[in-house]
């Protein structure tokens, strides 16, 4: 074990701006384990608004996005402490009040979660703030599915140049919902404020991702009354009072599918421990279909190569499909594949503009800003879709690359591990958004790196 390892802070700010040199060529081999899931527990965190009583959350992990929902909660007079086992915090908002406008701008640009906090604030005060993040991050167009869903309800949206001011003087009451795309933030900011609306919500194409549905289980231990119909639809009944809640989250999917691609691409072997099955059949049927072998156990998932990588075509998409998270991860084992695969992007407009560092590294990877016509499909084509043709195997060497987000930053790590010399990779801070004590892990892994900025 390395004895200085310098893990990014982890605080709201975050800690963008370090530098690792990677020595690569090692496959990552040992155990490591997985805690709660981030996009979980950020929002169970937020739900603790609603409750009389303080609620416990268990296996809580130290992220900076998480650093940042605490933040927020303690600037609206939430009290947040350690609970009686690490990684549990006690979350209690009886002395919840409004928050300066400056402290709550002061989050501005560091997450997306500020967005959740309007349904329970308009419940508590009658009044949410949200900053305006500016340009690509909350603009109209991503936050719209939350403000018209707001607006329902019977909230009032109002764009200052502060940022937009959400009241609603006549309080909320339940309404009809459909979604126009089964957005899991949107799913949530619609559970989050029907729980103590007047009144019945149906809320149709509802998000169903798993951590959508611990989020339900965290409502009702607080006494929501919450069904989840066929097809996609979720009946929320309102009540008057909700109280705390003591919940164990569930596990970070997104972690694990990473640490599994990781096995993968450095040919090495990972037992994520943690990790469980049932929340992962999409993934593991696409891995054993790339040549991944796997062993579930009780306690965790072993994972590494069970011979040659092979190429694979995988559309991402809304659970139960492949998640959009896990295919940057997947293509840098891709590039080790035996012969042509394609990604098609479906969720995000922009996800696949990191492959062009992998490509620097010396694969042969074509991003097809339009998406690929003509090849068989199962999820539809959006209009936001594009697609990756990565043909392989070809040989990594080390290069100089950039960090460009959470998943991608972690794909780029684990690329610079499969390749031949030594890379250095600025901007790994983001990482700590998302994945915990990942240097910690590394090392135990036996990846060869120091902290060189
Ligand atoms: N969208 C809109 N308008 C909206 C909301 C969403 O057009 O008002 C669009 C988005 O632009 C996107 C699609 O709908 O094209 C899906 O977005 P969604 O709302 O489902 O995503 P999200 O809630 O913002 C969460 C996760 C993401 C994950 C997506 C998809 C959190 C904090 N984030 O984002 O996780 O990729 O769902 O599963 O839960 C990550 O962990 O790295 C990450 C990005």
């Amino acid at each position: 074990m390395k004895t200085l390892l310098n893990e990014p802070a982890v605080s709201p700010s975050g800690g963008s701006g370090e530098v690792l040199a990677i020595r690569g060529g090692h496959p990552l081999r040992g155990r490591i384990e997985v805690k709660g899931a981030k996009n979980l527990v950020t929002k169970a965190m937020v739900a603790a608004l609603l409750g009389e009583t303080p609620s416990t959350l268990r296996d809580v992990p130290e992220l900076s996005d998480v650093a940042v929902v605490r933040s927020l909660l303690e600037v609206h007079g939430v009290t947040v402490r350690d609970g009686d086992e690490p990684g549990s915090l006690v979350l209690d908002p009886s002395g919840a009040a409004s928050a300066h406008f400056e402290e709550i701008d002061a989050h501005a640009g560091a997450s997306r979660i500020p967005i959740l906090f309007c349904g329970p604030l308009l419940h508590l005060l009658g009044e949410a703030l949200i900053p305006d993040l500016g340009g690509c991050r909350i603009g109209d167009r991503p936050i719209n599915f939350h403000m018209d869903a707001l607006r329902a309800f019977g909230a009032i949206v109002d764009k200052s140049y502060e940022g937009i001011r959400i009241t609603a003087p006549d309080g909320l009451h339940g309404a009809n919902i459909e979604l126009p795309y089964p957005s899991v933030g949107a799913t949530e900011q619609v559970l989050l404020t029907a729980v103590k609306a007047k009144g019945v919500t149906e809320l149709k194409n509802a998000a169903i991702e798993p951590e959508i549905m611990d989020l339900i289980a965290v409502l009702q231990k607080m006494g929501a009354i919450i069904s989840y119909e066929p097809n996609r639809v979720i009946l929320i009944e309102g009540v008057d009072e909700l109280r705390g809640y003591d919940h164990r989250s569930i596990f970070d999917r997104n972690e694990a599918v990473s640490w599994a691609c990781a096995a993968l691409a450095t040919d090495g072997e990972i037992f994520v421990a943690g990790a469980r099955q049932q929340e992962m059949l999409t993934f593991l049927n696409v891995f054993r279909k790339a040549g991944g072998w796997f062993d579930v156990q009780e306690d965790g998932i072993l994972f590494r190569r069970g011979g040659q990588i092979k190429p694979v075509v995988v559309e991402t998409d809304v659970h139960p499909g492949y998640m959009t998270d896990w295919q940057q991860p997947l293509i840098v084992a891709l590039t080790q594949a035996e012969g042509e695969s394609t990604v098609h992007e479906t969720v995000y407009e922009n996800r696949l503009g990191f492959t062009q560092a992998l490509v620097k590294m010396g694969a042969d990877i074509v991003v097809h800003p339009q998406g690929l016509e003509g090849v068989a499909r199962r999820v539809p084509r959006r209009a936001l879709e594009q697609a990756a043709v990565i043909n392989g195997p070809t040989p990594l060497h080390g290069a100089e690359i950039e960090v460009p987000d959470l998943r991608g930053g972690f794909s780029y790590v684990v690329a610079a591990l499969a390749a031949q010399g030594e890379s250095r990779v600025s901007g790994v801070g983001i990482i700590s958004r998302g994945y915990e004590k990942f240097f910690e892990k590394l090392d135990i892994l036996g990846a060869d790196f120091d902290v060189v900025g």
